[in-house]
């Protein structure tokens, strides 16, 4: 018996796959990763076809080839540039990190050097943006004040803006970037409390520096304590990259225009913002303490966050590529339970988390859903332990992100990829007359 093929159809093949469109067949390419997953490459499909794809959210969608980071969702495995993000958790530093993501290798010791004297020189920041400081509101979001901060550097270094700049130039851009996000981060924190600036310390590491412009005054030293430089150093090689989430696609479709880094990198901080990605774990710590001072119980919680008539989300659950559980959560969860031990502090949140997770994860509704604690719903715990206001939360997450932001602006660069310029489907009226003003 023969079937007959639906009028449209798509099979895949191995090197080819199949598209029927009204009665006719066209063969698109498939396209392999290095980890053998497999993509079918429409970019020819509405030259051949009259036809675009429709896939609100890119829940389907490739954007790019990139050799940067891997993740494989169902198995929970999460790499940059081949190394196993638990590996460089435990053993690199942070600028290591940021060093192999952008230029593809780990660094040996004289480029860690290069690498590291060149940002720690470039620190500092112009002495006039304090007057933007100044500026803003004193319980201004310190999103919103990075993200301006880190959009208006590109005034500052005009010559960023040159779309055909040499390589020497784009590095130059790049390690000032690096080097001076944390100063500003620092320094938006100490502006919302009132706290004179503290300026960067050349003898510091990235880490040490950060958490001395955070948390050091003018009158006296501030104390590092090694288990939370040791926190820190993980917790942003935890989040340095994560192939083309909402923030990193953003960077790349905005400097896919040939705007400048730091304007691409400004775009990016204001995509982490939303609570749905990096405000995330600012939403959960909120979330928690409201659930603990609500003193309802917790499966109101979870059953709040079922009902679809509710807005209400378990924020920390959940992602759109991990389905099993996240593998940054796994090493976040534990580095939480160190973090606190080692410092001493009985967090009751700690607790309120650790139930709440356990009663979602035997809920069929969560269970079918695929829905686990994210790296956000531990990383805020760590944060409150070392200190960390929580509306800098997001900040930190952003600190950690910005050598894979960078990496996948300058990849996209090298590729020359073309402008970022999705197609839609018009559900609009159809063509009609303008109707003078008193005739409406
Ligand atoms: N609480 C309750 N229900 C949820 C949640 C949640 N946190 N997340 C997803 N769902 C439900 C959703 O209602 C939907 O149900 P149904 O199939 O009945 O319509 C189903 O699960 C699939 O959800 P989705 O919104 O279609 O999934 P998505 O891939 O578009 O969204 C997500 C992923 C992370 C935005 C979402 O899970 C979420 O809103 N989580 C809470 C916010 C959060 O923790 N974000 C941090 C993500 S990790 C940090 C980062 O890298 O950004």
């Amino acid at each position: 018996m023969q079937i007959n093929p639906p009028k449209n159809s798509i099979r895949g093949m191995s090197e080819s796959a199949k598209i029927i469109l009204e009665g006719k067949e066209y063969d698109l390419p498939v396209i392999t990763g290095s980890e053998k997953e497999k993509a079918i490459d429409i970019s020819k499909l509405r030259a051949m076809t009259g036809y675009v794809t429709i896939d609100p959210g890119f829940k389907n969608t490739g954007s790019t080839k990139s050799a940067i980071t891997f993740l494989d969702g169902e198995k929970g495995i999460l790499s940059y540039r081949g190394y196993p993000i638990e590996q460089l958790a435990e053993k690199a530093s942070f600028i290591e990190v940021s060093y192999l993501l952008i230029y593809g290798d780990l660094p040996n010791a004289e480029q860690l050097e290069y690498f590291s004297e060149s940002i720690t020189h470039h620190t500092l920041v112009h002495e006039d943006m304090k007057r933007f400081f100044e500026a803003f509101p004193t319980n201004a979001h310190p999103m919103g004040i990075l993200s301006s901060m880190i959009s208006s550097l590109s005034t500052f270094y005009p010559e960023s803006q040159n779309p055909n700049r040499s390589i020497e130039d784009i590095d130059l851009t790049i390690h000032r970037l690096i080097a001076k996000l944390p100063t500003l981060a620092a320094q938006a924190h100490k502006n919302s409390m009132g706290h004179p600036l503290i300026y960067p310390n050349n003898d510091l590491s990235y880490t040490k520096n950060f958490l001395n412009m955070m948390f050091g005054m003018p009158t006296e030293d501030y104390n590092i304590n090694p288990v939370v430089n040791d926190a820190l150093n993980k917790l942003l090689i935890l989040h340095a990259d994560h192939e083309q989430n909402c923030s990193t696609s953003t960077v790349r479709v905005v400097g896919s225009s040939q705007a400048n880094l730091f304007s691409s990198i400004s775009a990016g901080i204001a995509a982490l913002w939303g609570p749905l990605h990096g405000g995330a774990n600012q939403a959960v710590i909120e979330m928690l303490e409201s659930i603990k001072s609500s003193g309802t119980p917790l499966q109101h919680w979870v059953d709040k966050a079922k009902d679809k008539s509710d807005s209400f989300r378990l924020m920390g659950f959940g992602h759109r590529v991990y389905k099993n559980f996240d593998p940054r959560a796994k090493i976040i969860k534990k580095a939480a339970d160190d973090v606190l031990e080692a410092l001493g502090i009985d967090d009751p949140v700690l607790n309120i988390a650790k139930e709440l997770e356990a009663v979602a994860l035997k809920d069929p509704y969560f269970v079918e859903r695929g829905l686990y604690p994210n790296v956000d719903f531990y990383s805020g715990i760590i944060y409150r332990a070392l200190g960390i206001p929580t509306e800098m939360f997001t900040v930190m997450f952003a600190l950690g992100r910005l050598p894979g932001w960078i990496a996948q602006w300058k990849e996209m660069v090298e590729d020359r990829a073309p402008i970022g310029r999705p197609r839609q489907i018009y559900t609009g009226a159809n063509a009609r007359d303008y109707v003078d003003i008193k005739n409406r």
